[in-house]
């Protein structure tokens, strides 16, 4: 009985993962991961841990992006505006890169002031573009 319990659990949990993720995009899980980069940039920076600021700001640098299928999708949505999320995209790729650079050179101020940088680059996009494709892709508003 304790047997068919688990074999039965297991396959539920096989059948029901694939559903649940399904139609989640790439990106979301992509998002998470920068996200947790930057928490932990948060961290290495109060324990003046250039090393981790510099992996991790490397990391964010040469992010993964989403496979072409659903790029496609995303940036035929915006249609006339891609160009513009495809722009603020580079600049997070760019302001990471010049973080990793300060935090090479140990330079705190320089690394504080390049990671508020990036910051905003993550804020001014989804500022911009979050909700809307939010409410696309996943038929839900936010905020
Ligand atoms: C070019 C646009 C763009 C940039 C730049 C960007 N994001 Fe996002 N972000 C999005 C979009 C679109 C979503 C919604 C994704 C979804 O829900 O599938 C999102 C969602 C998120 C979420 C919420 C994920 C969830 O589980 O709901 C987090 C956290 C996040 N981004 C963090 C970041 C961080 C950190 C950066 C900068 C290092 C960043 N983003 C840069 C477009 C962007």
């Amino acid at each position: 009985m304790k047997g068919f319990k688990i074999v039965f659990l297991c396959v539920l949990i096989l059948i029901v993962t694939p559903v649940l993720s399904y139609g989640e995009l790439q990106l979301k899980s992509i998002m998470n991961d920068l996200n947790n980069r930057m928490k932990t940039i948060v961290d290495a920076i109060n324990r003046e841990d250039f090393k981790s600021i510099e992996e991790n700001a490397r990391i964010i640098a040469d992010h993964e992006r989403p496979p072409m299928e659903e790029r496609v999708k995303i940036l035929g949505f915006l249609k006339r505006e891609a160009p513009d999320f495809k722009s603020i995209d580079d600049s997070v790729h760019a302001r990471a890169k010049e973080l990793a650079e300060t935090a090479k050179k140990k330079d705190i101020e320089g690394v504080v002031a390049n990671f508020g940088k990036v910051q905003k680059s993550c804020v001014s996009c989804h500022t911009r573009f979050k909700s809307r494709i939010v409410e696309e892709f996943y038929k839900t508003e936010i905020n």
